[in-house]
């Protein structure tokens, strides 16, 4: 088969990590024979730089041109100092709300051989870990009305935090769906005590539940919802939320691994239809060294292949490949402890493309 996939390599380790991920898909692709045509674009802080805009038009074409997106990372000290809407951030809200993707399924898993790097004890953790938060994405406060206003404490800035019936129930949907091929059992977070925007989600994910007599459902506040995670994160399986809940959870829910240069992510449209990309930043203090871990972008590829193509014997081989270089001892800097191989970016690449 023949796929289309846009690439935004963006900032930082960005391009360091998105050759290697093209590397493994070249190699998946030579073994299964299918034929990916990818084409480069720019997002972020390089676009600013190149075209004054953080998300060119011809970047949102190529992207709805394509089947999938693969993007590495966004934004650096550089721009840090530009004003909000013009900073390379914004091409990460803007390429989200352009395509549609209001489904972003973000995984915190422990590898095996690398379950030392969580900062819980062990016994916390003790049997792994296997979570997915499914963040809302195109709605909420991020995209809410926003502006300013004068008060009698001075000028007030406010962004409105609203959901819709419709765009609870498209999230909720995906949560039940992933349960139904995992643990079945899905935890929905909201602040239902305080805000109407939760009270409304809870009870549209109540409804959706119905369609799901398998799947087991409970609601969390957000504050217990993030004590919990490092309490006791196993008696997670989903978690669905809001796009500002599931920003913040997201980050926890990684850290709980320790290895965030091993996490990717998928955001989804409605169909197939998806962009891909590893949940860290884009780390510029590392960028052109050789040093980032490419193998979160990597995993990234290998979701692309399960989610948007279909592709899971390709997918699979992807994750088992990883597996298989972990456990031969490579490490990357961010996950090297005097233990093992210290390798760089572009040979934990090749090491993982050669075990396909
Ligand atoms: C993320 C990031 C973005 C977000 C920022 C950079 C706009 O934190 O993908 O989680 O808040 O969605
Ligand atoms: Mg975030």
């Amino acid at each position: 088969m023949e796929y289309r996939i846009a690439v935004i390599p963006g900032d930082g380790i960005g391009p360091d990590i998105v050759d290697q991920a093209l590397l493994v898909l070249e190699t998946v692709g030579k073994k299964f024979g299918h034929t990916f045509h990818c084409t480069k674009v720019l997002a972020g802080g390089c676009a600013i730089d190149a075209t004054g805009n953080c998300l060119p038009q011809e970047t949102i074409d190529v992207c709805k041109a394509s089947d999938a997106v693969l993007l590495g990372a966004v934004g650096g000290w550089k721009w840090d100092n530009l004003p909000g809407d013009q900073r390379p951030e914004r091409a990460l809200l803007g390429i989200r709300k352009e395509l549609g993707l209001f489904a972003n399924l973000r995984p915190a898993m422990i590898f095996e051989e690398l379950a030392d790097a969580s900062p819980l004890k062990p016994e916390i953790l003790s049997g792994g870990l296997d979570i997915v938060v499914v963040r809302e994405l195109t709605g909420g406060i991020y995209f809410g009305d926003r502006g300013t206003r004068d008060t009698d404490m001075g000028p007030a800035a406010y962004d409105v935090e609203q959901y819709s019936e419709g765009e609870v129930r498209r999230i909720a949907k995906v949560a039940f769906d992933m349960a139904m091929k995992r643990n079945k059992h899905v935890t929905s977070v909201d602040k239902a005590n305080v805000l109407d925007s939760s009270r409304l989600w809870r009870r549209v994910v109540t409804e959706v539940a119905k369609d799901y007599p398998e799947v087991t459902l409970d609601h969390l506040y957000v504050d217990n919802a993030a004590m919990q995670l490092v309490r006791n994160p196993r008696q997670f399986d989903v978690i669905v939320t809001s796009n500002i809940f599931g920003d913040i959870l997201s980050d926890e829910a990684s850290q709980i691994t320790g290895s965030i240069g091993m996490l990717p992510s998928a955001s989804l449209a409605q169909g197939n239809f998806g962009m891909y990309e590893p949940i860290h930043g884009s780390a510029p203090d590392l960028a052109g060294q050789d040093k980032a871990n490419p193998t979160a972008t990597i995993l990234s590829v290998a979701m692309m292949l399960r989610y948007t193509f279909g592709l899971s014997a390709e997918a699979d081989t992807i994750e088992a490949a990883v597996k298989a270089v972990l456990a031969k001892g490579y490490r990357t800097p961010d996950l090297y402890t005097g233990e093992g191989t210290l390798v760089g970016t572009q040979e934990m690449g090749r090491c993982i493309a050669g075990e396909i």
